[in-house]
């Protein structure tokens, strides 16, 4: 049986001194979670010391923003899988659309470091989702696909039980606009039939497909009730106690 997700994506959010802080109440606001939700907060990176060590012995893993797909050396401003490993984290968001977006990143780059985050043991987070004039178009399947079959080349199908897929529409990030649960349970469907189609059913069903963008205490408990969507990947509102808590305690 597949587990619940949820996941805080802090973004550029929260000094060290801050995390340290916000990471210690929310173990307490946390500690009685469901035995089938798996919690993971990804700080920035200078907080990922401070935050791994207010969470240790508490149920919420530890996640990082991004990766370099090299082992070590002269990248400049990156951060390599090993030092994340050494201060204790376990997942790696991937292909955020932050990063496709600004940062130009492209599927075969982010591949690069899907692989290289298995080989090194991190478990990613491979981010997917279509803009909104893509949608409009009536593109959203072709780009998903794409995304997924580009994003995952290479990838054995025994790894996949260390990856996790997030489908974040581009449209509904930050902007208020969450996807009504009928409309995101129809493309993580969509999402899980082309794992199938990639890899094979026993993979799909198996897969964690989070939903992310604007999700909040408000939104969350339609979205779970839907079968295809094992959690989430929360930006702002994972940045509040009350309402990260309330959204890890979904209601299905
Ligand atoms: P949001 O961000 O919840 O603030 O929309 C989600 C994300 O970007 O992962």
């Amino acid at each position: 049986m597949r587990k619940y997700l949820i996941a805080g994506n802090w973004k550029m959010n929260m000094k060290p001194s801050e995390a340290k802080v916000f990471a210690k109440q929310l173990t307490d606001s946390i500690k009685d979670v469901s035995s089938d939700v798996i919690v993971m907060i990804a700080p920035p990176f200078t907080a990922l010391q401070a935050v791994g060590e207010a969470i240790k012995g508490s149920v919420i893993k530890l996640g990082a923003q991004n990766m370099n797909d090299n082992e070590k050396g002269a990248f400049t401003g990156e951060i390599s899988a090993d030092m994340l490993l050494d201060v204790g984290v376990e997942y790696v968001i991937l292909g955020h659309s932050e990063r496709r977006q600004i940062y130009k990143e492209s599927n075969e780059f982010i591949n690069k470091k899907v692989l290289f985050a298995l080989k090194k043991g991190l478990k990613p987070v491979l981010c997917i989702g279509e803009l909104l004039e893509e949608r409009e178009s009536g593109k959203t399947n072709s780009v998903l696909k794409t995304q997924l079959v580009e994003g995952l080349k290479n990838v054995a199908k025994d790894d996949m039980k260390n990856i996790v897929i997030a489908y974040e529409p581009v449209w509904a990030i930050g902007t208020g606009k969450v996807a009504t649960p009928e409309v995101a349970e129809e493309t993580h469907k969509f999402v899980r039939d082309t794992l199938a189609e990639i890899f094979d059913k026993t993979v799909a069903e198996n897969t964690i497909i989070q939903y992310g963008g604007s999700v909040t205490d408000a939104s969350v408990d339609g979205l779970m009730k839907q079968p295809d969507i094992d959690g989430a990947l929360v930006g702002g509102a994972s940045l509040k106690a009350d309402s990260f808590t309330r959204i890890v305690k979904f209601v299905r």
